[in-house]
């Protein structure tokens, strides 16, 4: 029955920080029928620094399609009705690999990593105007941007310079290495990025929309390296393995842009927050960049089509939301598997008095303090792993009120409800904490993996596929599961400034 109601299908892939995940849609009904997911390594090489290696990253790619394929089958849907594929990844991770052989020339560098920040502090004495890279980009020059990574890799690894030297060497994000390796890498592979990831660089004019000379200037950036910038929806090339050869890549979005797109928040002033390995919070301010005066982003937040217009956002950048269940979980081993997080969490329904401020890379939004570190404060005698549990979950709630407290601040108008998804938003303490800390409603959908959603429509309506509308209507059937604040307002106050004192401890920890 099900196969006879069955429209066109479209894959996705979410590469994220944390894991790599394929799932495909009915582009009919946006209904999820399958997925596979692999959690990814990620290296510590030294303090402070982040990194993975984009082979492992690319290999995860080609098992969760094979996986998902093979649910497929065993559900009686026939793989050839996938029509397209969308790419949407983490963010700003830098990768640099030699266009001959297809092999990566150093790890990824990832975006939580913070070896960068003695050439922030170098670049920022010799910056031509305080607003040279703002303006341009909509970015304050920070660790967290790929030009800085890309900048490191090209003084302190030799097989980059040697590669770069002999007209080798290709630079690109997550999506871009994806992409070139999944159209035929060496053979023949395609290098390009969409306007979402490459706003991330730090090398991109949101204005004009390319790449820009002057920039690349600064930072002493090869242009030759970087990948052609194209929209968010379009065919780009063709699989040219695996189980989905043949089908064309047509979807790439930054893993909060799709997020966006999947949460169908296109009009002006709409919002959501994904919590991911960090924690994302963006609002669409339609053709217009809107350069914010309280620490947010300006960002490129699609483009879905090459004859489209662009769309912008404000955005909210919170590095660690569920990269602290994982540090609970492999550094202090107070849970097991991160689901456990909610049951510690529930035993004790307090953190009491405990606050805990994860900065592992600093603190990004508004603060944007690279030398702020984690720390756990108010312990006394009573204080348990349950309390901690409690503290870390409160952590993300309270991070997430700092950054929508800066977007209603810069929008004039605050929001009436925020609109939620990602992974974590399964954890129901932690959806009702959101909304007693915000002291507004939380609205989640009911399928919470709207950043692959958002790449598969974006790859569904893509000039050639064809497959996907992108009317607002056509998800209006998508059920939301609400919470409401349930504690009274001073409460939630006295909870916040309480909150603020610990961040202000948290700073200055770190010396370059
Ligand atoms: O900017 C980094 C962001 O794209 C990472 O997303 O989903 O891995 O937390 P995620």
């Amino acid at each position: 029955a099900r196969k006879a109601a069955l429209g066109p299908l479209v894959g996705a892939v979410d590469q994220g920080t944390s894991s790599t995940r394929f799932l495909v849609f009915n582009s009919r009904t946006a209904e999820l029928l399958s997925h596979h997911q692999v959690e990814i390594k990620q290296e510590f090489p030294r303090e402070g620094w982040v990194e993975q290696d984009p082979k492992e990253i690319l290999q995860s790619v080609y098992e969760c399609i094979e996986k998902t394929c093979e649910k497929l089958r065993e559900l009686n849907i026939d793989i050839s009705n996938i029509k397209a594929i969308g790419v949407s990844n983490q963010r700003e991770t830098t990768v640099v690999w030699d266009k001959l052989t297809g092999e990566p020339l150093y790890n990824a560098v990832v975006w939580l990593d913070l070896r960068t920040q003695s050439t922030v502090e170098n670049l920022s004495k010799r910056i031509p105007g305080n607003n040279f890279v703002k303006s341009k980009t909509g970015l304050p020059l920070s660790t967290y941007f790929s030009a800085v990574k890309l900048r490191w890799i090209l003084d302190n690894v030799r097989k980059v310079q040697k590669a770069v030297e002999e007209n080798r060497a290709l630079f690109g994000t997550i999506d871009s290495w994806l992409i070139w390796s999944l159209t035929g890498g060496a053979k023949g592979g395609v290098h390009c990025t969409d306007v979402t990831n490459a706003s991330r660089t730090m090398l991109f004019n949101i204005h004009s929309l390319e790449w820009d000379k002057e920039l690349c200037d600064f930072f002493e950036i090869p242009m030759a390296i970087l990948p052609s910038v194209r929209s968010s929806s379009e065919i780009y090339g063709l699989m040219k393995a695996g189980a989905l050869e043949g089908v064309p890549i047509s979807g790439c979005l930054g893993d909060q842009s799709a997020a966006l797109v999947g949460q169908m928040c296109f009009q002006d002033g709409q919002a959501k927050n994904t919590y991911g390995t960090g924690c994302f919070l963006l609002c669409n301010t339609g053709h217009k960049c809107v350069f914010s005066e309280h620490g947010l982003l300006t960002t490129v937040a699609y483009k879905l089509g090459r004859d489209k217009p662009v769309y912008y956002a404000l955005e909210g950048s919170v590095a660690i939301a569920g990269a602290v269940i994982r540090w609970l979980r492999d550094n202090l081993g107070i849970i097991s598997t991160s689901e456990e997080i909610e049951k510690l969490a529930k035993e004790v329904g307090t953190s009491y008095g405990c606050y805990f401020v994860p900065a592992f890379s600093g603190l990004y939004a508004p603060y944007w303090e690279p030398s702020a570190r984690g720390i756990i404060c108010g312990l006394t005698q009573f204080t348990n792993k349950c309390h901690i549990a409690f503290a870390a979950l409160e952590a993300v709630c309270f991070q997430t009120r700092e950054i929508l407290d800066a977007m209603n601040r810069d929008c004039g108008i605050p929001l009436s409800h925020l609109q939620v998804d990602g992974g974590m938003t399964s954890n129901k303490i932690l959806m009702q904490l959101q909304a007693d800390i915000l002291y507004i409603p939380v609205v989640k959908p009911s399928m919470p993996e709207t950043t692959a959603l958002g790449a598969a429509m974006a790859a569904g309506a893509a000039e050639g596929v064809g497959v996907w509308s992108l009317d607002p209507e056509d998800l209006s059937a998508v059920t939301m599961e609400r919470f409401e604040p349930q504690i009274n307002a001073e409460e939630s106050e006295i909870r916040y400034s309480t909150w603020k004192k610990a961040v202000m401890k948290s700073m200055g920890w770190a010396t370059t």
